[in-house]
Order: C-alpha cells, then structure tokens, then sequence
C-alpha cells in the first residue's frame, strides 16, 4: 500500500512508521511515498527529507479561504496516488473536499481515550479533569472533530505526579506503536467499514 503522511510538528509518529518500514520493507505491507505538512520548518518535514521521501507543504494562510486551502492539500495527495492517508500529529481539521477524496481511508492519532477529551488539547484536558487512567486512539476520520470510527486504543495510567508533558510523552510511546501495527495490519489485510465498526479480517 501507498501511504501519505501528513504532521505539523516534531514527527515522531512518523518516524516510528519509518523506521517499522525500514525494518522490514517486504513485510510491513506499506510504504511511505509522500509526507505533507501545513507549515514548513517543522522536524517532521525533515525527518522525511532524510529518509529521502518526497514533501510538500500547504500552509493555510496562502489560501484565500479555508474551503481553497483544503482543495489544495487534496491536489497534492492525490498526486501521489495514496491508498491509506496517515494524520500523524496534523494539526489541522480537513474538510469537505479532502474527504470526499480520502475519507474512509483516512486515519487519525490521537493521545487520549476518545470519546473523552477531542480536540487540540486531549492531554491537558484529561489531566485537568483528574482521569487516572488515559491514552490514545486510532481512528478514521469523518467530518467531526476526532469523531470518526473507532480502529483501535492504547490505556496509559496517570501519574500523581505528571505534567503535560510527562504524560503526553508516556502516552507517545504507546501510541507510536499503536499506530505502526494499525497501519500495517490495514496495509497487509484490508479492512471495512460498517457504521462505526471497522472490521479488519
Ligand atoms: C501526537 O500525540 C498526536 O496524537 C497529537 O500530537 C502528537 C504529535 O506528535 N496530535 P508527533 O508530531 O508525531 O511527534
């Protein structure tokens, strides 16, 4: 399977998809042809340049509107012809365009248990709110915010005495590797989609 990758930020989801592929190019089912960003200077983007993967960068403000920027970043997936597009740490919501194209075969991390916690700052809510336990998921995305089809999570206990970021850092570890062995299994065996169930044989 051909795989995009879209980040914002450090890319260490990414870099885990990289070096799972690298590690076995034959058998994971999957490769990397293109990785996109909304802004650019990003160690994502970098990450893929040294992996010697094709980039682009779409950002959002040189787009007359939001609707032209989301039209945008589906030109320049398509153009690579993805089977599976990976959101790893994207930073931004796609819209309408992008899944009419993509949507079905779009996956999203994200680092807590959803239902609880969507959005841009899963961590900090779910430490705010006192959980003792949190985590990540792997979904689909659909045209809500981190609303799509459950594929799969990942538990991480909190700590008493955890910050953001000791436990976003925690909950990265777990869900690197969720997101390497969801994408590969999608690679290799397909999966459906029945409402919100998604089957993988
Ligand atoms: C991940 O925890 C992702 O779920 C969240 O931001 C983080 C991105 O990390 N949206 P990285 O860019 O993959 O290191």
């Amino acid at each position: 399977s051909r795989l995009v990758v879209l980040v914002s930020g450090s890319g260490t989801n990414l870099q885990a998809l990289l070096d799972a592929i690298a590690a076995d190019p034959g058998g994971y089912g999957a490769r990397i042809v293109a990785v996109g960003a909304d802004r650019s200077g990003i160690a994502g983007l970098e990450r893929a340049e040294r992996a010697g993967i094709p980039t682009f960068v779409c950002p959002v403000g040189e787009y007359a509107t939001r609707a032209d920027w989301d039209r945008a970043l589906a030109e320049a997936v398509g153009a690579y012809e993805p089977d599976l597009v990976v959101l790893a740490g994207f930073m931004k919501l796609v819209g309408g365009e992008f899944l009419a194209r993509f949507g079905g075969r779009t996956l999203n991390t994200h680092p807590a248990l959803l239902p609880s916690f969507p959005g841009a700052h899963g961590v900090r809510d779910a430490l705010a709110h006192g959980v003792k336990v949190t985590g990540c998921t792997v979904m689909l995305v659909d045209d809500g915010v981190d609303t799509g089809p459950i594929i799969a999570q990942g538990v991480v206990a909190v700590r008493p005495d955890d910050s953001e970021d000791t436990l976003h850092e925690r909950i990265k570890e777990v869900e690197r590797a969720l997101l390497v062995d969801v994408v590969g299994t999608l690679a290799r065996d397909g999966y459906r989609i029945e409402g919100r169930k998604v089957h993988i044989p």
